[in-house]
């Protein structure tokens, strides 16, 4: 029983019957029912040896030509999309052009006093009048994009129990802060260190969503955990005693521990390492996707990073390019130290879009680093990952990225550079639906509009009053950022809001139904899979061929 709540991890509790694996055998399918169907003895075997003939002839072909599969899952795909409902990226209506005043920081009346608290009155304590939210006869908003469905599967453990007060005080034992709303006003309390500004610009994001959407966020209280492994076992829950997980917020999670997934600080900006706040930085990535042009780029497989974090990155720089070898890859060690000294020229991330593929790999958990690497619109080679953030999982196998694996990955890789370098267009293809994907998807609004729909379902669960914490501060944009200087002060005033939303958020979609949730999980194990098998053929053959 207890390992029944690990396996089931992200799975809605509708037990596992049902869903089908669209194989080969489904799509030849169609053939095999004509066959049979006819009366005639000798015309039945004819179609049968017709059918075999064929059958020979589909598979040969879909073996070799991986393009013709991945074309139908992508064809596949685009239809259900158009069978929603609402358009997913509307273009903005607004029929005013004028622009919204801003809200800035008055930090001078900060900046030397110590006793300073955060104003009140300087802000809008609502969603400016004419906004479409405030005006109620306009089309209603967009669609969330889909991997918003998955808020419902992470809050599933508390759907029956709620969340009690001593639900939330036993997430105590690891959180970094805990952070309560009250009347649209932010108080934290500091539980223990977090690496570097992790926690001050997560925080900062929790602060500028409120400014986004002033008003409209419920009161709550929440703990969070900045480090980056997920800690809430899922098989230590759902046993005969009914404990209740504890609800701890943190970036990534995996399949079998039940934290709450929330976008990282980078989004706000890594100060330490120099990455600016993200919506500035997509700006750039997407200029830097036109500064060369997809086949003009080295027709390799790059990554750049730090291998000592984790024994799978070690065993990935074992592929990078030797005079006894050579798999495509080219891999190379960030050196943090030596760039800070020479300003970060190295490792500008708009301008490492120079290569046709570019590796993405884990380190010790999830890594940050995946956004910028889907944003290049070079071949994402994804080598498996073991954890997932708050988007990952709205992204699928062969349509936005190529799948590696985790215990092969030299031979691996080489097969995908191969592949991608004899079907250039299905490559392009791939690439360019990740960039889009990041850029559309992962936009900053939908990154607020996650956070706001996320803490909205939260609080629906709460059993309790939440209150102001005993030992907290009041945190607000002033208090935070005039106080500081450096990077953390420009990344700051970089990723303020400087007036509400002009647009409610996005429309919330439904929880998965059973069939289309397997069938999502379906779709991305058998295109995986079927990769999987191109894969070992070439090998095969490549093998063949050498002995
Ligand atoms: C969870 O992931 C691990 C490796 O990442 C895998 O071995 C295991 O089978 C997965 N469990 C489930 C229930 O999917
Ligand atoms: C410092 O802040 C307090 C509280 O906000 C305010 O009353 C006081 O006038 C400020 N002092 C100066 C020198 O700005
Ligand atoms: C966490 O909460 C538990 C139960 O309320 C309490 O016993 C413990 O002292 C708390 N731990 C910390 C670190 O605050
Ligand atoms: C990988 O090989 C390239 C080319 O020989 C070299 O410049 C680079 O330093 C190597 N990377 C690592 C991590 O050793
Ligand atoms: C408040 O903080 C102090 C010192 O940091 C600590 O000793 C005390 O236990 C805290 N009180 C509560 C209610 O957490
Ligand atoms: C090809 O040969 C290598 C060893 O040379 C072996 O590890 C690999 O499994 C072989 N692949 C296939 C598909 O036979």
């Amino acid at each position: 029983m207890q390992q029944q709540g690990g396996t089931m991890r992200n799975s809605p509790s509708y037990g596992s019957s049902g869903g089908h694996s669209r194989h080969f055998d489904t799509i030849l399918s169609p053939l095999v029912k004509t066959g049979a169907g006819a009366s005639n003895r000798s015309y039945a075997f004819f179609s049968f040896f017709l059918f075999l003939l064929l059958g020979v002839f589909l598979t040969t072909r879909l073996l070799l030509d991986p393009s013709v599969l991945i074309a139908k899952e992508t064809a596949l795909v685009t239809e259900t999309l158009k069978a929603g409902e609402s358009p997913k990226y509307p273009q903005s209506t607004k029929l005013i052009t004028e622009k919204p005043k801003e809200f800035k920081l008055n930090c001078p009346a900060f900046s030397d006093n110590a006793t300073a608290t955060c104003p009140r009155d300087n802000y809008p304590t609502s969603l400016l009048p004419g906004s479409r939210e405030a005006d109620s006869g306009r089309s209603p908003p967009a669609t969330c994009p889909d991997y918003f469905r998955w808020i419902h599967e992470d809050l599933r453990p508390w759907e029956k129990t709620g969340i009690t007060r001593e639900a939330l005080e036993r997430a105590n034992a690891t959180a970094n802060f805990r952070l309560a709303i009250i009347d649209g006003r932010i108080y934290v309390e500091k539980l223990r260190e977090a690496f570097q500004t992790r926690d001050v610009f997560t925080i900062w994001g929790f602060v500028q969503l409120l400014r986004r959407y002033p008003g409209k966020i419920p009161d709550l209280e929440l703990m969070f955990d900045c480090v980056d492994w997920p800690v809430v076992k899922a098989a230590a829950f759902g046993g005969f005693e009914q404990l209740t997980p504890p609800p701890l917020f943190r970036y990534c999670g995996n399949n079998e521990t039940l934290d709450i997934v929330f976008p990282d600080w980078s989004y706000w900006g890594w100060a330490e390492v120099n990455i600016k706040p993200w919506e500035s930085l997509l700006k750039e990535l997407k200029e830097g996707n036109q500064r060369s042009k997809w086949v003009d780029r080295e027709p390799y497989a790059y990554w750049k990073g730090n291998p000592t974090v984790a024994d799978t990155r070690l065993d990935l720089m074992k592929c990078n390019v030797s005079e006894g070898h050579d798999w495509k890859a080219r891999l190379y060690q960030q050196d943090w130290a030596r760039e800070s000294k020479e300003g970060y020229k190295q490792s500008d991330l708009a301008s490492q879009c120079h290569h046709r593929y570019k590796i993405y790999i884990e380190g010790s958990a999830w890594s940050v680093s995946e956004k910028y690497i889907l944003a290049c619109d070079s071949v994402t080679l994804l080598v498996n990952p073991h954890y997932y953030d708050f988007f990952t999982r709205g992204m699928l196998p062969g349509q936005h990225y190529w799948p590696v694996k985790e215990d092969d990955k030299c031979r691996s890789i080489k097969f995908a550079v191969d592949w991608g370098n004899q079907h250039k267009l299905k490559a392009q293809d791939i690439g360019k639906k990740a960039s889009e994907f990041v850029q559309q998807e992962l936009k900053m609004d939908y990154v607020y509009d996650y956070m706001y729909h996320l803490l909205t379902q939260y609080s629906k669960l709460l059993r309790f009053k939440p209150e102001i914490p005993k030992n907290s501060t009041e945190l607000c944009s002033e208090t935070m950022a005039c106080p500081r200087d450096g990077n953390e002060r420009k990344f700051m005033m970089e990723s303020l809001v400087t007036h509400p939303a002009e647009t409610g958020p996005c429309t919330m979609p439904p929880p998965y139904d059973p069939a289309s949730f397997f069938s999502v999980l379906k779709r991305r194990q058998s295109t995986a899979r079927r990769i999987e098998q191109w894969e070992s053929k070439y090998w095969r053959k490549h093998n063949q061929t050498r002995s």
